[in-house]
């Protein structure tokens, strides 16, 4: 069930997966292991010490994943005993990677102290923290578009359509850029970059750099389904980073919602703590609960601003007017059953996402019935596309193989671009902004500058 097109390879010495494994993942690595070791020296329980030191030694390991009673763990090894004997720097990319946040998962899961402890969280709510403005901005602005289209005034029935197009194109391109700053990238990645990539000046220049976009046809099958007087209309989210980034999917989801585009909204975070910054269940708790008291969340210094002697400005009344209609907002969603959380171990497994049909029948099941589902993020598009080493004009329906035409499920991927793989382009495309580079390195792709909407109706 996987792709016949060769994935990505951490051998391929001019492609983005060498450099994860060669500078990335190093780096990575040792950030977990000094978050574990702060805390195990934040405890004064013996046993628990010990038992952290252990888990610190066991990381970074390249050999069968012990059993940790979850049923992915026989597949993992299975694939690892088919690569033969693989070294960090000659095996399929994306195996790699997921299996080594599985490993981190398996060594916490093991243990008797450790069991929830989840080593990406500080760095999460902290960056969601330093996201400040742009969370403020755009709390403002989805207030003043929720009044707006309560207030429909004397519009004609045309000019309310047009409105609802640009503004779902606009949450889309919100939603999308959002992903732009991810935390593995983080360590190449300043946390002035991270702001001045998400204001909105930033969004409106960068919409020329969203170089496949299929968000008309996307908002075409959702407004057709609501014309159609469809009463259960379901959209899904397939997550991928806390903080600022689930921040935007939630405006994205309570537009969709407010707006009637869908009726219910589920989204789709991982089992396990996964690729540095992905949303777990408990980040969208705390997401919720920075909202819900952000007075304290934004004020109270961080252990950083003690060491520089800097104050953080304590929010106005009408920043917490504008966070508390958002909180309301999103809670009565959630309370009411419209946006709902749903995990599946399927989507921390270590292959791509043409094995959906096979592996998780009854996910796939489920998915069929969404009007739309959305694959947000790098990550994800390199699942569904087999991280494999397409040819940049192959079509995205072909890329993602089972999930294609046919399938039943219609697809939106949201992704800025991280990685090697790309599909979709126009003939040139490539070589143009490959430029005068003849390396063959596809290093446009790499940085989260470019992005595409990619969109496969499943009919
Ligand atoms: O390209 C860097 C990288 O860490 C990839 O390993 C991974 O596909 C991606 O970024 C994660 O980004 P995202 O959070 O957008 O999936
Ligand atoms: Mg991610």
């Amino acid at each position: 069930f996987d792709t016949k097109t060769r994935p990505s390879y951490t051998s391929d010495k001019t492609s983005f997966a060498y450099i994860s494994a060669r500078d990335r993942w190093p780096v990575i690595l040792t950030g977990a292991i000094d978050d574990v070791h702060r805390a195990v020296s934040e405890s004064t329980d013996e046993e628990k010490r010990t038992e952290g030191k252990r888990i610190v030694e066991d990381l970074a390991k390249l050999n069968p994943l012990p059993d940790d009673g979850k049923p992915d763990i026989a597949s993992y090894n299975k694939e690892l005993e088919q690569l033969g004997s693989p070294s960090w720097f000659n095996i399929p990319w994306l195996y790699a990677e997921c299996y080594l946040y599985r490993r981190i998962a398996t060594a916490f899961a093991l243990s008797s102290h450790w069991k929830q402890y989840d080593i990406f969280a500080r760095q999460k709510m902290s960056t969601f923290r330093s996201s400040r403005p742009a969370v403020l901005e755009l709390a403002g602005r989805y207030h003043e578009l929720i009044k707006q289209m309560e207030n429909k005034g004397n519009k004609s029935q045309e000019e309310l359509d047009a409105a609802e197009k640009i503004l779902f194109m606009e949450m889309c391109e919100i939603c999308l850029w959002g992903n732009a700053t991810d935390l593995s990238l983080l360590t190449s990645l300043t946390y002035e970059d991270i702001q001045k990539l998400q204001g909105s000046e930033a969004r409106k220049a960068s919409e020329k750099n969203i170089i496949a976009n299929d968000l008309e046809a996307a908002y075409s099958t959702l407004k057709k389904a609501k014309s159609e007087g469809k009463k259960y209309r379901q959209v899904d989210i397939v997550l991928d980073n806390a903080g600022f980034e689930l921040y935007v999917d939630l405006i994205l989801a309570g537009f969709l919602l407010s707006s009637g585009l869908a009726t219910n909204i589920i989204l789709h975070p991982k089992a396990i703590p996964w690729f540095v910054s992905d949303v777990v269940p408990r980040d969208f708790a705390d997401l919720l609960n920075a909202l819900a008291n952000p007075q304290p969340f934004y004020s109270t210094p961080s252990e950083d601003e003690v060491a520089a002697g800097k104050t953080p400005t304590p929010l106005s009344q009408q920043e917490m007017d504008e966070l508390a209609f958002l909180f309301k907002t999103w809670s009565e969603f959630h309370s009411e059953g419209q946006l709902m959380l749903r995990t599946s171990t399927f989507w921390t497994e270590g292959g791509s996402y043409w094995r959906l049909p096979s592996s998780a029948p009854k996910l796939y099941e489920d998915l069929k019935e969404s009007e739309i589902v959305i694959f947000k993020g790098d990550l994800n598009y390199r699942k569904l596309t087999g991280d494999g080493t397409w040819d940049p004009t192959t079509p995205f329906t072909t890329a993602i193989g089972p999930l294609g035409p046919g399938s039943g499920v219609n697809v939106l991927a949201l992704r800025t671009c991280k990685a090697d793989v790309v599909v979709g382009l126009k003939p040139g495309l490539d070589e143009e902004l490959k430029g005068e580079d003849k390396s063959g390195k596809r290093e446009w792709a790499w940085s989260g500058k470019w992005a595409v909407c990619s969109f496969s109706d499943g009919k």
